[in-house]
């Protein structure tokens, strides 16, 4: 709960998120374009879900229903006309009528802002009316600039479009988030104007109305990349590398190995267990479990997947949605498997397509071996049972029941159930004639000297 705080006051969370996010050149709600398949403004609430606060409320700009829906559980409410991060907050402030404690004001196009940080910025307020979070930063273009008093406290916040070239060289700048006296935000907020560069309605000109007479603190994170914000794609691009670090992080920490890390890719939701060796270049999508001890080989490719421990994938293996491979199987080079299930132990080692199947345990499913699951209209089931034997290039047609134990020749197209232990076999008997590759030669080599004689 918010008492977690020193001072042991209620906590509201006020997500700025109506702007379109032109620079984004996108039809989509900028905090809505995603990072590690999640969307930015759900990476944001993470975080402050974290913190406990006692409201979030999320400013959404109008005909945003994805957004709503995204941010859901929490309260949503409409900005009609973006006139600015000040009035984006105005809107806010009817639903903090009578809330006498913190809020915290984050933008929603800063994603990767880290509960720990918001959580010192709220403690650094203390008795003052403002704390806002700054940030040093080599190149600073773009941002709100921070101008401090001769005691080191907040005087005010000049937007770059309204700096002076001199206080252009300012390199302290505004993060975007502040923590504010909620018993006293819809006052200063009734005073803000907009006669500003852009017209527009700032949350930034808060310092200016509170006078700087007040001790208004500046709380200087030192981590640079989590106070990124995103205006463009390659923003967002730029964030989506931070992000992926962060979680590669996270896993080396929990006993993840990689080799090159940098060249794998998570997903948001992924999980991995300890002891699981992941080689370069392995991409995770959605949903994908993988269990303890399994090894991933360089170039796989898994959605929607669950690895059960000891397994051995790749290299260049396919895991498609609602596969489970079981402990230890093994899963080679070039196999796609999907919508199926494989027993314990069992090994698809080379050049396979595996869909919308059951295997058993043991099974060794050879070489170019398929299941043919689609007749083109709809999908049908292989049932395989454990300890079986299919060889290499046979195409097994669904439906189709292959029993405990049975063998399947190689080179087989099979289309009738095969019951436990037997053979099923279905392919021409091969055809020898002795010295027949020698003759045919010779009467090759015949044709072609009568051809250049002609030609001659
Ligand atoms: C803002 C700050 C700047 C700070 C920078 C940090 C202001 C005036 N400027 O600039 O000092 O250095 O963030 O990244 O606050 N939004 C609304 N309604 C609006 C306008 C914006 O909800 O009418 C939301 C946007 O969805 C976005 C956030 O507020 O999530 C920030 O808006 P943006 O236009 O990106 O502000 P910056 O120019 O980045
Ligand atoms: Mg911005």
């Amino acid at each position: 709960m918010s008492n977690e705080f020193p001072h042991n006051r209620p906590l509201a969370v006020v997500v700025l998120a109506a702007g379109k996010g032109t620079r984004m050149k996108s039809d989509k709600p900028k905090v809505m374009h995603e990072l590690a398949g999640l969307p930015m403004i759900n990476w944001l609430l993470k975080s402050c879900e974290a913190l406990n606060p006692d409201k979030i409320i999320v400013v959404t700009g109008p005909d945003m229903p994805e957004l709503e829906a995204a941010v859901k559980p929490h309260q949503t409410v409409v900005q009609e006309t973006r006139d600015g991060t000040g009035g984006a907050v105005r809107v806010a402030a009817p639903l903090l009528a009578g809330f006498d404690g913190d809020v915290l004001i984050v933008l929603g196009d800063a994603p990767l802002m880290s509960e720990n940080t918001m959580r010192n910025l709220v403690a650094a307020r203390g008795d003052s009316p403002l704390s806002v979070l700054g940030c040093l930063l080599q190149n600073p273009f773009g941002y709100g600039r921070l101008i401090l008093n001769e005691q080191g406290f907040l005087h005010a916040i000049v937007e770059e479009k309204d700096a002076t070239p001199e206080q252009k060289t300012i390199q302290l700048v505004n993060t975007g988030v502040f923590c504010v006296d909620g018993a006293q935000l819809s006052g200063w907020l009734e005073k803000l104007d907009n006669n500003n560069a852009q017209g527009e309605f700032y949350i930034t000109q808060l310092p200016e109305i509170i006078g700087s007479a007040h001790k208004m603190v500046v709380s200087v994170t030192p981590d640079v990349h989590e106070t990124l914000g995103c205006n463009t794609r390659a923003d967002l691009a730029t964030l989506e590398g931070h992000l992926q670090n962060r979680l590669r992080e996270q896993f080396m920490e929990s006993g993840v190995v990689m080799r090159s890390p940098e060249t794998v890719h998570l997903w948001h939701d992924t999980q991995i267990g300890e002891g699981t060796f992941i080689e370069p270049n392995v991409i995770f999508g959605p949903k994908v479990k993988v269990g303890k001890n399994v090894t991933i080989k360089g170039f796989s490719h898994l959605e929607g997947a669950t690895v059960k421990a000891g397994a051995i994938l790749g290299p260049f293996a396919r895991l498609r949605p609602d596969s489970v491979i079981g402990k230890d199987a093994k899963i080679g080079n070039f196999v796609e498997i999907k919508k199926s299930k494989i027993g314990d132990g069992s090994k698809i080692n080379h050049l396979a397509y595996v869909g919308d199947c059951e295997m058993g345990e043991r099974v060794n499913f050879s070489a170019g071996a398929i299941t043919v699951n689609y007749d083109g209209f709809q999908k049908h089931k292989t049932i395989i049972g454990k300890d079986v034997m299919v060889g290499s290039n046979v195409n097994l047609v669904a439906p189709l029941h292959i029993d405990d134990g049975a063998f399947v020749a190689a080179g087989s197209t099979i289309n009738e159930d095969v019951p436990a232990d037997a053979l099923s076999i279905a392919r021409d008997t091969a055809k020898i004639r002795k010295g027949w590759a020698a003759e045919f030669r010779e009467k090759m080599k015949q044709a072609k000297a009568k051809q250049a004689k002609k030609k001659a």
